[in-house]
């Protein structure tokens, strides 16, 4: 076993873990952020993503223990106050989604994205987006919300 202390959406955890547990089991399992979800077994469909250090990563694709020390941010901490996050509130109101399942991950992907680029073109969306897979949608309302929240609703055509 090995010692963590990490950062999780704002508090601080201090726990023991195999050295071969991955991040999103560590969230999951020991954490119970359940938000975050394991969508294949093949690091393809981004349904884990959640930002480490400010950055997106895949939580199926890093160890528990390259955590120890830095700070993670899940769907479960993006809403501050009770108010959603401009991106969750632009999902919700494009209706990008059907089954929910991808969405955390996309919101996830889709909040890194504008604050790389805050302006992105579609073509820029959809590229930003490309690690992160969508059964149900067939991206064109997710990609709405990304420019909404971005402030470009006005240049998607419906
Ligand atoms: S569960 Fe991580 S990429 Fe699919
Ligand atoms: S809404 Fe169902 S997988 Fe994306």
């Amino acid at each position: 076993m090995a010692r963590i202390t990490v950062k999780v959406d704002g508090a601080t955890y201090v726990d023991d873990v195999e050295p071969r547990m991955l991040l999103v089991q560590y969230l999951r399992e020991t954490l119970g952020k359940t938000g975050t979800v394991i969508g294949c077994d093949t690091s393809n469909c981004g349904a884990c993503t959640v930002h480490l250090d400010g950055q997106s990563v895949k939580s199926c694709n890093v160890l528990a223990v390259q955590a120890d020390g830095r700070e993670v941010t899940t769907i479960e901490g993006l809403a501050t106050d009770g108010a959603l996050h401009p991106v969750q509130e632009a999902f919700h109101q494009c209706h990008a989604l059907q089954c929910g399942f991808c969405t955390p991950g996309m919101i996830m992907q889709a909040t890194s994205l504008l604050e790389e680029n805050p302006t992105p073109s579609e073509e820029e969306i959809r590229v930003g987006m490309e690690g992160n897979l969508c059964r149900c949608t067939g991206y064109h309302n997710i990609v709405k919300a990304v420019q909404q929240a971005s402030g470009q609703s006005e240049a998607v055509s419906s």
